[in-house]
């Protein structure tokens, strides 16, 4: 049985706000943050609510928490909504905090991946706070799977609180922070503030390289996250969510975790009951039952709902074509072709094994910006992973982009498209640190993109104006269900990481 939460990770902080509140303003707060983040407060929070939203009222000059909650509803959800629930959050983390789990990911997880000739890890940290969990990870993996022995890691760390998440995405804390990173890593991995900085470190970048950040709202369906990951660390944050949440969270969990995935909960989070499920294996380490996992959330992936034109169908082995949200990844001597009016195509290889592939997306058209470049960043790394588990080496890849042309022109809000996909791919791969050594973007002309892998060789034709109009049908349809798919739910058909 999980602990109440009254017993956990409060940080105290009650401040003279001023303000009282009456039960029925208390119960409609309680019941708001519950349907929107799932945590569900006890009586006890009275003060804790009233101080910390007292701040709030004062900022808008409001007089009841009445009045501020109508503000929260009727507001922008990325705003006074986001205020709200980073307001009423527990935060309280720390580095090494339960180091026992770490010593376990050390000594027991990564020798076991290791032994069976794994060296894809992924890590999810949700509830990541202010940073120091996922930089706790970042370390004790980097320790042990060093970079000389080629491991693929990646870590997601994710929070609902936009606040924390900034703060850990700075990865800049006070020296007296880091009392229990061992000496040794806090020289290897931190950097020492001097002048105005003093007193401060700051996370040296090869391990925050290891990181993405994201706000995820675990209660919000679907997830905007594909991966399967061998690990999830959701420590001391079901235990702010009732039972009939954690049910639902941890479900979903196991269907997000590889089969015999290993979930790892706060000290007082025990979770018997999903026995079936999860086995325990102490300190609350719990470890997939394959046999027993859900199906695996299926999340959509974009595909035009328009058939192929007959040119763009496989014809003989060795030759591949691409269309509109799709990737291949190759292995050996092969072409792979794509048309391209607006959208971009990617190619990358590893010029070392002969292994690449290519890409061929578009940006949705949607207003929010966030939204857009999650789905560009899913199509990328949709084509990182095909290739890489083809044998390539991310370490080694080289890219030549293509397209992004101002070809369509349904619509002015799409009229950009092109530019804005070109600008994605390049921006992309500059973060990512994997070099552009040829492209031919932009123009007002379709083109058409043979690509060999094995080689990194790669020509692009301009299309006959004749040749261009098919493909910006396509590309218009395809760009129509995306805005669709994107913008109803938000978040739906969109994969990260
Ligand atoms: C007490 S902290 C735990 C931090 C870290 N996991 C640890 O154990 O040190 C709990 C975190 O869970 C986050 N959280 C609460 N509800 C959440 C939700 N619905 N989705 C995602 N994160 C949530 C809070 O914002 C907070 O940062």
């Amino acid at each position: 049985m999980i602990a109440s939460h009254d017993t956990d990770d409060t940080d105290g902080t009650v401040l003279a706000s001023g303000f009282t509140i009456n039960d029925e303003d208390f119960e409609a707060i309680r019941r708001f943050l519950h349907e929107e983040s799932g945590i569900a407060l006890s009586n006890s929070k009275r003060d804790m609510v009233c101080a910390r939203l007292g701040k709030r009222l004062r900022h808008f000059g409001l007089r009841s928490f009445g009045e501020y909650l109508k503000k929260v509803r009727e507001g922008d959800p990325r705003t006074e909504r986001q205020e709200f629930i980073n307001c009423l959050t527990t935060n309280k983390t720390d580095f090494f905090r339960e180091s026992h789990h770490f010593d376990f990911l050390r000594d027991t997880v990564i020798p076991q991946m290791r032994a069976a000739g794994n060296k894809r890890l992924r890590i999810w940290c949700a509830g990541s706070s202010t940073g120091e969990e996922p930089y706790t990870l970042a370390m004790t993996v980097r320790e042990a799977c060093p970079v000389a022995d080629k491991w693929d890691v990646r870590i997601l760390a994710s929070d609902i609180d936009t606040t924390v998440l900034a703060t850990a995405e700075r990865g800049v804390y006070d020296a007296d922070r880091t009392g229990d990173v061992p000496p040794a890593l806090l020289r290897k991995y931190f950097l020492r503030g001097v002048g105005a900085s003093a007193g401060k470190v700051s996370v040296r970048p090869e391990l925050r390289n290891l990181l993405t950040f994201r706000r995820i709202n675990l209660i919000e369906e679907p997830w905007p996250v594909r991966a399967k990951f061998d690990v999830i660390f959701c420590r001391n944050v079901v235990i702010y969510f009732d039972r009939e949440t954690q049910h639902r969270l941890l479900s979903r969990f196991a269907a997000q975790l590889t089969p015999n995935g290993y979930l790892f909960l706060g000290h007082s989070e025990n979770i018997h009951w999903t026995a079936n499920t999860f086995a325990p294996l102490g300190a609350t380490v719990y470890r997939m039952r394959s046999a027993t996992a859900p199906p695996a959330q299926s999340i959509a992936r974009p595909a035009p709902n328009v058939p192929a034109p007959a040119a763009l169908r496989p014809r003989a082995e060795g030759v591949h074509n691409v269309i509109i949200g799709d990737v291949k990844a190759t292995r050996g001597p092969a072409v792979i072709k794509t048309l391209l009016g607006s959208c971009v195509a990617a190619c990358l290889y590893d010029p070392e094994t002969g292994t690449g592939g290519m890409n061929h997306f578009s940006l949705p058209g949607v207003s929010d910006e966030g939204t857009s470049t999650r789905y560009g960043a899913h199509a990328m790394e949709l084509l990182i992973t095909a290739i890489m588990k083809k044998g390539g080496d991310r370490s080694r890849f080289r890219a030549k982009v293509f397209g992004g042309g101002k070809v369509l022109d349904m619509s002015a809000a799409h009229m950009d498209v092109g530019v804005r996909n070109a600008e994605f791919v390049l921006k992309y791969l500059e973060t990512e640190g994997i070099p552009v050594v040829a492209q031919d973007l932009g123009g007002t002309r379709g083109r058409l993109v043979r690509f060999r892998p094995h080689t990194g060789q790669a020509q692009a034709k301009q299309l006959a104006e004749r040749e261009v109009s098919q493909l910006v049908e396509r590309e218009e349809q395809f760009t129509r269900d995306l805005n669709t798919r994107v913008e109803t739910p938000p978040d739906d058909g969109i994969t990260l990481f």
